[in-house]
């Protein structure tokens, strides 16, 4: 083997750092890859076909075969596992070489590692990377942050990796520090919202309306051909096909319900707090992953709280069309908090987001993929500014010939007792955001009579404090 061949070195030989290198082989980059688990390097040399890929487990072999300035990348699990490996190779390292981090790092920790990296005069990007194993492999979206400068160096590897929309690849630079990683942090809180709003749906329909599990499937795949095409709705129509081996059920009905998380939509929940702009249709996902987790406290509440009836006893066809318009109505208010949270994020640390632009690489290969996102983009670019994407008068005309129909859903699903949080929430943020007054004026009064925190008024400058009288 020659020196100093590869193009660059990926460390953690996982399925999603094995699929990139395999990935990036395809567009004929030469790719080294490094695991100290010998079994999961040997795993990438058995893949590789043609392309110019090879796996080690050997970290001198690594770095020396790597053309210099050296470009290392790690999809390693975000948190103690990135400093480690940056720990590990620094040494090897010269000014000048290049650390990625591909996994979802919380944005502090690439500020920190960023800016202790060029102390040493080492180059870092923090990419947030999504699309899941299929999307690691055979493009995914990429969420790039760092300097310019070495953005440039990876462009075209980049470029030719990501998933491709019209020939447009799915990755651009967004920013410096941690842009990228914040913005890959929202997808996720996006992602959480439209999960939620994807599970709450399942539940109007299947206790609610009554639907089987194919006649779910038909709802959702119909969706994914309209107005609703997305990659969530897509694999939402495919989960139940599924049959279980093991039970000869279906296998959705076999699956507890109690949902993960690693965290990254709770990150942007408590950031929007930091920076308080409300999302509270994410925020109601995170709770409800949450609430989800209380399985034996559920059982036992079940037996003492009673509730309506749950199933529907109108029209099926009828309220199936309502709760279509109401996803879709609740969507656009997922979408619009992220874009809010970015652009009051943007503002806050200096990462002159284009929104525009990060609309433009969520097309294709991420999990929030939807065709809207096109709106969105187009939104976003003949408006760089725009405060909300409800104000936007496409989205303003879509949300309102809609919210007849997501306040039926919300109704009925009060009358029934099923609950839906997230279309609550996502319709009281409609409401709020679209209300010149709220009373908030109330609060105030509270506020000064309990702990004199003063109050400002509609008719004159200042700030004011009332002895209020408690008679
Ligand atoms: C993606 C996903 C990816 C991952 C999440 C799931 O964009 O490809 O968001 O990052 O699947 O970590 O997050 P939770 O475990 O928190 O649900």
């Amino acid at each position: 083997m020659e020196n100093k061949q590869y193009d660059l070195g990926m460390v953690g030989l996982g399925v999603m750092g094995r699929n990139l290198v395999l990935n990036m082989g395809d567009a004929d980059f030469a790719v080294i890859g490094y695991d100290k688990d010998s079994e999961k390097a040997d795993a990438l040399n058995k893949e590789a076909g043609k392309q110019k890929v090879y796996g080690t487990k050997k970290k001198e072999e690594f770095i020396q075969l790597l053309k210099k300035p050296r470009t290392v990348m790690m999809l390693v699990p975000a948190g103690k596992p990135v400093d480690s490996v940056i720990d590990d190779i620094l040494p090897h390292l010269e000014k000048g070489d290049l650390i990625i981090d591909g996994g979802n790092s919380h944005f502090t920790d690439t500020n920190r590692r960023a800016s202790q990296l060029a102390e040493k005069g080492i180059q870092f990007i923090g990419v947030g990377i999504s699309g899941g194993e299929k999307g690691a492999r055979f493009g995914p979206s990429m969420m790039p942050g760092g300097t310019r400068e070495a953005y440039q160096r990876v462009e075209k590897i980049f470029e030719a990796a990501a998933a491709k929309v019209d020939g447009d690849p799915c990755v651009t630079y967004l920013g410096p520090g941690s842009a990228g990683h914040y913005v890959k942090m929202v997808h996720n809180g996006i992602e959480y919202g439209l999960i939620q709003l994807l599970a709450e749906t399942y539940d109007l329909l299947k206790r609610g309306v009554g639907l089987s599990n194919d006649e779910l499937h038909k709802v959702f795949s119909d969706w994914n051909a309209g107005e609703l095409k997305s990659y969530l709705v897509e694999i939402t129509a495919h989960i139940f096909k599924q049959p279980d081996e093991k039970s000869g059920k279906r296998l959705i009905d076999v699956i507890l319900d109690e949902a993960k998380q690693k965290g990254t939509g709770k990150w942007t929940s408590q950031d929007a707090m930091e920076l308080q702009v409300p999302q509270p249709t994410i925020d109601m996902a995170v709770a409800m992953r949450d609430m989800s987790g209380y399985k034996k406290e559920r059982e036992a509440a079940q037996k003492i709280l009673s509730g309506p009836d749950p199933r529907f006893g109108g029209n099926k066809d009828q309220v199936i069309q309502q709760i279509r318009n109401a996803f879709f109505f609740a969507m656009v208010m997922a979408y619009a908090q992220g874009m809010a949270l970015l652009r009051r994020a943007s503002a806050q640390y200096n990462y002159s987001l284009k929104l525009n632009d990060v609309a433009r690489i969520w097309r294709g290969g991420c999990i929030i993929r939807a065709e809207l996102l096109e709106d969105i983009r187009a939104a976003f670019k003949k408006n760089p500014d725009l405060d909300n994407l409800l104000v936007n008068t496409k989205f303003a005309d879509e949300v309102q010939r809609r919210q007849d129909d997501i306040r039926a859903i919300v109704r009925t699903a009060a009358e029934l007792g099923i609950p839906a949080p997230a279309y609550m929430a996502s319709l009281g943020y409609y409401d709020s955001y679209r209300s010149g007054w709220l009373p908030a004026n109330l609060i105030q009064a509270q506020r000064d009579f309990f702990g004199s925190h003063t109050y400002e008024r509609i008719d004159e400058e200042g700030v004011f404090h009332t002895h209020w009288n408690e008679d």
